[in-house]
């Protein structure tokens, strides 16, 4: 995917979108030549790869240093930026510049969580040419008040508020949304009233798309395991063996072999091994 029109007609046709997170860029460049339709540079970042219980550590900075090392990586696939923590909630003005500082450094589009109370923000950075993703659901930045992790929208009340932040969405404009952690049923509601795609996580299966973080779906951390990630491979297992290996080589003095020795140059001048990789 390149652009926002790729998402309306993958609606439209009803191509299910494929989203991952990352966040730098050896794992972009492997993204670069996959299937996968976009990426998120999404404030899960403070978790995943700085280490913190919550994703409130986050800055514009942060995710902005993100961003540029994940376009560097994959310079054609589409990225959106996430707004981090309160960005989004101190004026147009400062939302404008956090746009400002995700899209030079590589972003095409930015995502904001939650919509009430700042509507005016969302409308007006749409209104500047900023493609803002909505998300609703489980907004991770609102943990605290939340009182966790937990699934959203579960009574009536809290589903036919959550339809109506999604049609406030889509009329500021917003080019598609996030659904995390809702009941199926209620995902299933909002994408089919919505005109705009959604893209669950721990949403179900009815979403215009699906996104996972990238770690997750790579099983890196062997102790995640929520009932909405399915993982693609045992990260973690293969790592370990891979790093157990070098260990256990060195250990042994079985590496480096020959082949991965230089020497110094023969006296014809030949066998002077390149600094190549
Ligand atoms: O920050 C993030 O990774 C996200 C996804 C979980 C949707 O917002």
């Amino acid at each position: 995917m390149k652009t926002v029109r790729e998402f309306a007609t993958a609606r439209a046709a009803g191509r299910p979108i494929s989203m991952v997170t990352c966040y730098d860029a050896w794992s972009a460049r492997i993204i670069e030549r996959s299937q996968v339709d976009c990426i998120l540079v999404g404030d899960s970042a403070a978790m995943v790869m700085h280490g913190y219980d919550s994703t409130i550590p986050a800055t514009p900075e942060m995710i902005a240093t993100h961003v540029a090392a994940v376009r560097r990586g994959a310079p054609t696939k589409f990225v959106i930026g996430d707004f981090p923590f309160l960005a989004h909630r101190q004026g147009t003005a400062h939302a404008a510049v956090v746009a400002d500082q995700l899209m030079k450094a590589g972003a095409q589009a930015i995502k904001i969580e939650g919509v009430r109370g700042h509507e005016e923000v969302v409308g007006g950075l749409v209104e500047a040419g900023v493609p803002v993703m909505g998300h609703l659901g489980l907004t991770p930045q609102s943990v605290h008040q939340l009182g966790g992790f937990r699934v959203q929208a579960r009574d009536a009340a809290a589903a036919r508020s959550l339809l109506e932040d999604a049609r406030t969405l889509e009329r500021l404009g917003c080019f598609s949304l996030v659904l995390e952690a809702v009941p199926s049923a209620v995902a299933e509601k909002v994408t089919a009233t919505a005109g705009i795609p959604t893209i669950g996580i721990g949403a179900g299966p009815e979403t215009s798309g699906q996104v996972l973080v990238l770690h997750d779906l790579l099983g890196i951390d062997d102790t995640f395991q929520p009932r909405f990630v399915r993982r693609y491979l045992e990260g973690h297992e293969l790592i370990q063996r891979a790093l157990n290996g070098f260990a256990e080589d060195v250990q042994g003095r079985r590496f480096p072999a020959e082949e991965e020795t230089y020497h110094a140059a023969r006296p014809n001048g030949r066998g002077v091994a390149s600094a190549a990789r």
